[in-house]
């Protein structure tokens, strides 16, 4: 088969180095890991490499938040990336760090390079600058009210309520998201590359196949809609590189993280002496291929070809864009509980059942993919447990205990294991094309034969009967052998099961040209189970955990005596403590109330809706002082008619004898959000 090897650079998309990964990001990190698995199965030269994308400002700010520096903060998070990544069987050449030497090399020298080409401009511009927090605001951290419908609480690009797009500068009342300060404008000189420059060259790109139709459709609107200029610097402060020729100027994050790819093959090379610029100068051979999501195609299908060819670097051979997952139909959502992490996952169910399941959804197109938990639980229990491994588990003992772990010599049917063999040209074509949806079909139709052939011979059946010891070995070696053909099918996919059923059938690592010749009279070791069902309880753990961590964390108990003065109240289930809708509020006034000594009566943003409460804590607080403040309110209590008026909810507040202390919320949290 791999008459000639092919020479393959690959990557996924560089995930932000200030969060952990869920499953969303884990469609696009197996996706691509089935496929190099596929293409090294193949005898290929497939390399495969990645980073944690690490500037930016909310890496910066994430930082302050934790108190720690960001070099520390993508420490953390990188060696926890690397962790889920390892634990979920995605098996990279190299995982590196955009925060690196290499990136910082070919960031400058790219930079220079476009700059010598006349591709780089500089222009003065005003932007929304935070006056208190002394910093230009990303058009993410600007909120205010949708110039177009009004809707409070939009980010500064677009309103999510009417779909608008703007810029920060047309919000009515805007508000730095980070300190709530009404933002001021500010000039400052910035540097633009000039995509423009690339048009035709992009247009030629576009139409040499190197993008999905979908996405060839996707960039004719944005060539309809003209290439912009594109800001690359951002002000100090900023978490990144300093730019070469400007000092207190940073290259913006999204110029060096697709640097990164290169930075991280670069590392990749120093490590195993492979040759750098056979995979990068302009006229390379050698195979690129970028998976990425569709929410940054842009970058990838413009910005990035274009900057690697003005300067002369090679350009993808490919860009292969994949749509997003959602869970149980809905689009994955902190508030909704449907955000399941990596590691979440992990820790109740085995990684391959969820790379299996992402094999039987995806296909080359952009759609997006839904994990449906019932069906997800109903697929891997019936494909996996209940047609793949029963083949093996159901000739596996009579081999060992009859013929003391021996195959039959020669196939009973060998026209059925030619089929077996013939049928692996239409699945490494579905492979090789991203239709991993239509290989596993083609798999699991011929899992179908397999076990449809062992219960017409009925070896159990066999067993019983005089003189029929050589054809119960002859089915169950027959059986073993299709099972075997099977497994090297879905090595990509299951690599660890690979690895245990070639320790039981003792043979080396499978590779597709063993297709060719059967296992015969060959002696394999006692079968063990090989794969679990996945339970009900598991699914429900892992739901359970999701929303746990979400949910507001017990304080540590205090000083005994308070505790024993206010004991803990009996248990309630989650779903009790579920029913209670708190939401971030914003106090946006705040007034004392004439003749109750007690109140203050409060005016409540919820964003996009307006409350007013009456709170018992005027002891402890002046109402001035609560202008502007946020905390928590619970939403849903039933409107209470009080003395002086009726109370729409409850503000939270820690509440005894020693005094009243409000729920404060940290800086970023916005009105309306859902607190659990
Ligand atoms: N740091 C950038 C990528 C830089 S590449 C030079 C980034 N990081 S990310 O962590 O937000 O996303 C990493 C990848 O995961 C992206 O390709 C993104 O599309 C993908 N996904 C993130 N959420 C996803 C889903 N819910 N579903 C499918 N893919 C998702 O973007
Ligand atoms: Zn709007």
């Amino acid at each position: 088969m791999a008459t000639h090897s092919r020479k393959i650079l690959v990557t996924s998309a560089l995930p932000y180095a200030n969060g952990p990964l869920h499953l969303g990001h884990m469609v696009e990190y197996i996706q691509t890991d089935i496929w190099v698995r596929f293409q090294k199965l193949r005898g290929h030269q497939c390399i495969y490499v990645c980073a944690d994308d690490a500037h930016g400002t909310p890496i910066m700010l994430r930082a302050q938040q934790d108190g720690v520096s960001p070099e520390q903060l993508i420490e953390r998070i990188g060696a926890e990336h690397r962790a889920d990544f390892a634990d979920f069987l995605v098996r990279f050449d190299n995982y590196y760090t955009t925060h690196s030497p290499e990136n910082r090399h070919f960031a400058e020298l790219i930079y220079h390079r476009l700059s010598e080409g006349g591709h780089i401009v500089q222009r003065v511009i005003t932007q929304a600058y935070d006056p208190v927090k002394q910093l230009f605001l990303p058009d993410r951290f600007i909120k205010g009210e949708c110039p177009r419908c009004g809707a409070a609480d939009q980010y500064g690009d677009s309103c999510e309520v009417c779909g608008a797009t703007y810029s920060p500068t047309d919000l009515k009342n805007p508000r730095s998201a980070l300190s709530g300060a009404v933002p001021i404008e500010k000039e400052s000189l910035h540097y633009f590359f000039k995509l423009g420059d690339f048009e035709d060259m992009l247009k030629g790109w576009v139409r040499g196949e190197h993008v999905q139709e979908q996405m060839a459709n996707k960039l004719e609107e944005w060539f309809k809609a003209g290439l912009q200029e594109w800001d690359i610097s951002r002000d100090a402060p900023y978490w990144g590189f300093e730019m070469p020729d400007a000092p207190g100027k940073y290259f913006y994050v999204w110029l060096d993280a697709p640097i990164g790819y290169m930075a991280s093959f670069k590392n990749y090379c120093a490590r195993t002496g492979l040759d750098f610029d056979e995979f990068w100068r302009h006229d390379s051979e050698a195979e690129l291929y970028h998976f990425i999501g569709k929410d940054i195609a842009y970058f990838h299908t413009l910005f990035w070809p274009a900057m690697l060819d003005g300067a002369g670097f090679r350009k993808p051979g490919a860009v292969f864009c994949h749509g997003f997952l959602t869970v149980n139909g809905l689009k994955m959502s902190k508030s909704r509980g449907t955000f399941i992490k990596a590691r979440t996952y992990l820790e109740q169910l085995r990684p391959e059942y969820l790379r299996y399941y992402f094999a039987t959804k995806l296909n080359d197109r952009i759609d997006d993919l839904d994990l449906n938990l019932e069906d997800f639980q109903q697929r891997v229990n019936s494909d996996l447990v209940g047609k793949l491994v029963n083949i093996a588990s159901r000739s596996a003992g009579f081999i060992s205990r009859r013929f003391g772990g021996r195959l039959a010599v020669s196939l009973a049917e060998p026209e059925l294991y030619q089929d077996f063999v013939t049928a692996g040209a239409a699945i490494a074509q579905a492979y090789e094309r991203r239709e991993f949806s239509r290989a596993m079909r083609e798999i699991m139709a011929l899992a179908d034969r397999a076990n449809q052939y062992i219960d017409e011979r009925k070896p159990w059946v066999l067993a019983r009967q005089d003189g029929q010891d050589g054809q119960v070995q002859a089915v169950c070696s027959m059986g073993l052998n299709l099972f075997r053909v099977l497994m090297l099918y879905l090595k990509p996919v299951l690599p660890q099961v690979a690895a245990q059923v070639e320790a039981f059938l003792q043979v080396p690592p499978l590779c597709w040209d063993d297709l060719q010749q059967p296992l015969l009279d060959h002696a394999i070791a006692p079968f063990t189970p090989l794969m679990q069902r996945v339970e009900n309880g598991q699914i429900a753990a892992m739901l359970a955990a999701s929303q746990e961590n979400l949910a507001v964390t017990r304080a540590p108990a205090g000083p005994a005596g308070l505790l024993a003065s206010q004991p803990i109240a009996p248990p309630i289930t989650l779903d009790e403590f579920m029913k209670v809708d708190l939401r971030v509020a914003r106090i946006v006034e705040a007034a004392a109330v004439e003749g109750a000594d007690k109140l203050v009566q409060l005016t409540l943003d919820l964003g996009g809706e307006t409350r007013r409460v009456f709170a018992g804590i005027k002891s402890a607080y002046r109402p001035e002082e609560l202008q502007g403040r946020l905390t928590v309110m619970v939403a849903n209590l039933a409107p209470r008619k009080m003395r002086f008026g009726v109370s729409e909810g409850m503000v939270l507040a820690a509440n005894a004898d020693s005094g009243i202390y409000l729920l404060g919320v940290d800086a970023g949290a916005e009105p309306g959000m859902r607190v659990r």
